[in-house]
């Protein structure tokens, strides 16, 4: 059942891609994304982990309605949004917004920072009757992400990564948003400029009471900022509970693999030898029943191979598709 602060609810959310067949054969189907729900309740930062590939940016995107979805749904605020016509989900889209990995990408080029931000206040203009002008709140947004206020008349190019950044996650404030997806967020930037994002991003979680989806592979990000972390894998969430218990307790073997693998000061960075690191799923294998980390998991049994798709609670908000309740895994 939803609880009353749940922000965003997905339900059975896929993806499928068909690649067009040639010279007589046929196209093939790519289910990127694959029966995944979860909820986010306000103010909560859950992380979204998982190797390159497994379909963390398609989610993001299908969140903010920016592909069309296979099947499934989207529920943001209470609002079923894939059903909804591009003119009701209008002023949704500035409820939820995207961070990028490096937001010079996502800039005009030619666009100073004052165009940048003002931009998305006038695809919005409802915004501007209801919270004053424009100028107004490019100056309380600036505020928010600490960026000065002379910076206006400036190219996004003249910044640095960290600055940079900042200016992204400013024009994602704009709007106002109640959800974020940060998607590899500060995965392009420096330790200790990374640590500045992560703890501003904590900050405006308390100050705003933001609800942030936070993708990312590297863990240590994911273990300072995340209230609860899901794991991905091949389209699938495997594994989903509070950080401090998915790091310390693990319960499904990819998880460990993924925690195993970080590296730590002072030993070897090596995933421990009882997980193989996820192997390419064999040509043919049946991707569509059983579990996806079956060719690689040294846990594996013949009741894998149709089971350890459907998402258990072990404890109270821990979650684990894999059907093995007697392994004592190791976590972090
Ligand atoms: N437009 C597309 N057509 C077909 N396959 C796609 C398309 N976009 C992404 N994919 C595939 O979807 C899978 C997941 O991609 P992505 O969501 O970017 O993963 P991640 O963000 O976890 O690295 C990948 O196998 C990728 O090749
Ligand atoms: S369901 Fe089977 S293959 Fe999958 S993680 Fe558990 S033991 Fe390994
Ligand atoms: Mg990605």
């Amino acid at each position: 059942m939803m609880q009353p602060d749940t922000v965003l609810s997905v339900r059975n959310l896929n993806k499928v891609y068909q690649t067009a067949g040639s010279w007589g054969r046929p196209g093939s189907k790519n289910h990127v994304v694959r029966d995944v729900s979860f909820d986010m309740r306000q103010g909560e930062i859950l992380g979204l982990m998982g190797e390159s590939g497994s379909g963390k940016t398609t989610l993001g995107r299908l969140i903010l309605q920016l592909l069309p979805q296979t099947s499934g749904q989207v529920m943001l605020e209470g609002r079923e949004l894939s059903s909804m016509t591009m003119q009701a989900l209008r002023p949704l889209r500035a409820r939820m917004q995207m961070i990028f990995q490096d937001p010079l990408f996502a800039f005009n080029p030619r666009h100073m920072v004052h165009q940048i931000l003002s931009m998305p206040l006038r695809l919005h203009s409802e915004l501007v009757a209801r919270h004053g002008p424009v100028d107004k709140q490019i100056g309380q947004v600036l505020a928010q992400v600490g960026l000065p206020q002379d910076i206006l008349h400036r190219y996004p190019q003249e910044f640095s990564g960290g600055q940079r950044q900042r200016i992204g996650i400013a024009r994602a404030l704009i709007l106002r948003p109640s959800l974020i997806v940060a998607d590899e967020a500060t995965s392009a930037l420096d330790v200790c400029v990374q640590a500045q994002i992560l703890n501003l991003l904590l900050d405006l979680r308390d100050q705003l009471g933001l609800t942030i989806l936070f993708i990312a592979h590297d863990l240590t990000a994911m273990g300072l900022v995340c209230d609860r972390v899901a794991v991905m894998l091949r389209g699938r969430i495997v594994e989903i509970a509070p950080t401090a218990e998915l790091f310390s307790r693990p319960r499904h073997p990819y998880t460990a693999s993924l925690l195993q693998a970080i590296p730590r000061i002072g030993s070897r960075a090596a995933a421990a030898p009882f997980v193989s690191a996820p192997a390419k799923v064999a040509a043919g294998a049946d991707m569509d029943h059983g579990c996806p980390f079956r060719m690689s998991c040294h846990w594996a049994t013949e009741a894998c191979a149709r089971t350890g798709t459907t998402l258990r609670q072990f404890e109270d908000g821990h979650w684990s598709a894999c059907h093995r309740e007697d392994l004592e895994l190791p976590g972090i």
